[in-house]
């Protein structure tokens, strides 16, 4: 795992928002993975402010509410239409979610999974939940799962309510990329800020890979990029030795030569 702590959060939303721009830059047609939640809207913003072009790209979010369709105000898909699609003039059809109001959710998620493997992901971002969970992938989630459907916890309930209004039901199942579908990915970009994510941090670097922590299995990916400020890194064990490897999140200097000729 690559571990970059950056001083505060605008940094760390600034090297996840590079890390997406220098992939467009060398491959203007990648397939994204992408990723909804409060800590992803200053990514997207960035993106909208500055002048990289997405219009080749195909994107595959993480997940999608069930029962919610796409002009749902709180519809993963109208997230991602009003925050990034829509002002980045990205075409419609390059752009996927699963659809929340399929009349079969369970075929639903077997067709999305299909359509992410026939290509496969090149950067998946990622945040993190409270409780440890990547996607809608709640603690217990099976390591080696596909695109399902969830049903999500309380505390996930509970932590995403404030997106919807005052007597508002959060829906109580999600279809979600599955844990090994993420694992797929040949990049994972995984983003998480503040104090909140604190102890979800800690576990998922530095704990066991368990299914009580499904963002815990990241240890196991080839290439993983954890990017975190302060605030989120504060119950790390070995943040010293992060810090030494990439002060401050930067990329470390090009190794000399260790032993004289
Ligand atoms: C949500 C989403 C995840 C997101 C996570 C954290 O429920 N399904 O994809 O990463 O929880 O959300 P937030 O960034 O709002 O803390």
């Amino acid at each position: 795992m690559k571990v970059l702590i950056l001083p505060d959060a605008a940094q760390a939303v600034g090297r996840v928002t590079r890390e997406i721009r220098d992939l467009v830059a060398q491959r203007p047609d990648a397939r994204l993975g992408l990723a909804t939640g409060g800590t992803m809207e200053p990514v997207y913003a960035a993106l909208v402010a500055g002048d990289v072009d997405l219009s080749r790209v195909t994107t595959f979010n993480l997940d999608e509410y069930v029962g919610l369709g796409p002009d749902h105000p709180q519809s993963y898909r109208a997230y991602m239409n009003t925050r990034l699609f829509g002002p980045k003039n990205m075409p419609a059809a390059q752009t996927h979610l699963p659809r929340g109001d399929a009349d079969d959710p369970a075929a639903e998620a077997a067709r999305y999974e299909a359509a992410i493997c026939e290509g496969g992901i090149d950067l998946q971002l990622l945040g993190l939940g409270a409780n440890g969970h990547i996607g809608f992938n709640e603690p217990s989630s099976s390591l080696g799962s596909l695109t399902r459907v969830k049903t999500l916890t309380n505390s996930t309930r509970d932590a995403n309510a404030r997106f919807f209004g005052p007597g508002e039901d959060v829906p109580r199942y999600a279809i979600t990329m599955g844990i090994a579908t993420i694992m797929q990915a040949r990049h994972v970009v995984l983003l998480a800020t503040g104090a909140a994510k604190a102890d979800a941090v800690a576990a998922m670097i530095e704990g066991p890979i368990t299914a009580i922590c499904p963002a815990s299995i990241l240890q196991m990916h080839p290439r993983a990029t954890i990017v975190v400020d302060e605030a989120a890194a504060a119950r790390l064990t070995l943040r010293d030795y992060y810090q030494t490897v990439h002060p401050g999140g930067a990329e470390p200097p090009p190794m000399g030569r260790s032993v004289r000729p």
